[in-house]
């Protein structure tokens, strides 16, 4: 005995020639009749073609009398526009879902990969103590502001300073043997202070470096992330040739103090990233200057226009200027960080708008 079961499955196996889908899925066989072993339906017919027609009636017939028919009568009928739409956008849906299972079932890219489209975002200097860390965070958090899905890979390993900086006290967990970053003002982190004791010193020799940078790549779980920034430790040392060969797409910052003398040294950093053929994408000044916070005048205690200079020797641009002072947070706060600034304040509107001006840089060219 035939049952309407039966006529469904049988639509099932048969794809629609217009829109790809099955029969029973476009609902295309409708007024099902079932009397004994006597089935009739309608089939609605996606095109105006006689052989179509033939070829339905045929593959239907035959699977209808398998199923234990013995009488099958058709009628077809071509789709109104009504019916025409709806097909469309069944089909529209069916694509989607497609994709969004294709997303979930990809396996995990690799995020060193080119193709995984995070944006990585190295922040060197010449010498140490100028800025870099401050830079790398107050960056990272003014690009998760303006939206960004954002990482910080504290690279220096022996030196590492991004948690304390951004306020971050708990550990990372590990979940089916990932590790998960820690999540402060919308970034992700991991830095080697996670993992030692009680600020004990790190002590190791330099192929180790390389390895445990490489597990905060493929051993964190990082998600869907669109920048991913690396505080470098100072210098043209081991780290920063490992990172130079691990992510040879990896863009690359700049940071000097205004003194000629630091922007001497800086330039060290740049033509290192030059001969690595990692493209710099601008210069940051960091303590450019003392501005009198009764007058407001400035006052270039270290010197002026090193930065300047610097951008103009590595052939790319000065992204800001930014003052001494460090943020106005307090203690108390829930989200205290001693590094941070806050969004509204000056140096915070100044990170905002490097953040802004990196992101149409490197979003116009596509995924780095
Ligand atoms: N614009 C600024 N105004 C005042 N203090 C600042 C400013 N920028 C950074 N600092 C302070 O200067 C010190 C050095 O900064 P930071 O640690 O960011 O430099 P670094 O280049 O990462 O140093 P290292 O080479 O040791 O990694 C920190 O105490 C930091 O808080
Ligand atoms: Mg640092």
């Amino acid at each position: 005995m035939l049952s309407r079961e039966d006529v469904l499955t049988a639509g099932n196996e048969i794809e629609d020639a217009e829109y790809g889908l099955s029969l029973t899925d476009l609902q295309f066989i409708r007024d099902i009749m079932i009397k004994e072993d006597h089935v009739s339906a309608t089939v609605l017919l996606s095109r105006e073609d006689d052989d179509y027609k033939q070829q339905l009636q045929k593959q239907l017939t035959a699977r209808f009398q398998a199923a234990g028919a013995k009488d099958v009568h058709l009628r077809f009928r071509t789709l109104s526009e009504f019916e025409r739409n709806d097909a469309a956008r069944k089909l529209q849906e069916r694509s989607a879902s497609l994709e969004t299972a294709a997303e979930q079932a990809a396996p995990v890219m690799n995020i060193l990969d080119p193709a995984s489209g995070v944006k990585f975002i190295a922040v060197a200097s010449g010498k140490g103590g100028v800025g870099k860390s401050t830079v790398t965070v107050n960056l990272a958090v003014a690009l998760a502001r303006i939206g960004k899905k954002v990482g910080i890979v504290d690279a220096d390993i022996y030196g590492f300073s991004v948690p304390d900086m951004m306020g971050i006290e708990e550990r990372p967990q590990l979940v089916n043997n990932r590790i998960i970053p820690i999540e402060r003002f919308g970034v992700k982190v991991i830095s080697m202070g996670f993992f030692v004791e009680e600020n004990t010193p790190v002590i190791w020799r330099g192929p180790m470096l390389g390895k445990m940078l490489r597990n905060f790549f493929n051993e964190v779980e990082w998600g869907k992330l669109d920048y991913l920034l690396l505080d470098l430790p100072p210098g043209t040392g081991d780290v920063a040739l490992d990172v130079h060969q691990m992510i040879p797409h990896s863009k690359e910052i700049i940071v000097t103090t205004p003194h000629a003398t630091a922007a001497f040294v800086a330039a060290r950093a740049g033509a290192m990233a030059i001969h690595t053929e990692h493209e710099i994408i601008g210069v940051v000044e960091n303590m450019s200057y003392y501005a009198c916070s009764h007058c407001g005048e400035k006052d270039y205690v270290f010197g002026r226009g090193g930065g300047a200079k610097l951008a103009e020797e590595l052939h790319t641009k000065l992204l800001a200027q930014i003052p001494l002072g460090v943020p106005d947070n307090h203690v108390a706060e829930p989200d205290y960080s001693p590094s941070v600034y806050k969004a509204d304040s000056q140096t915070g509107l100044t990170y905002k708008e490097v953040a802004e001006s990196i992101a149409s840089q490197l979003e116009q060219k596509g995924p780095a």
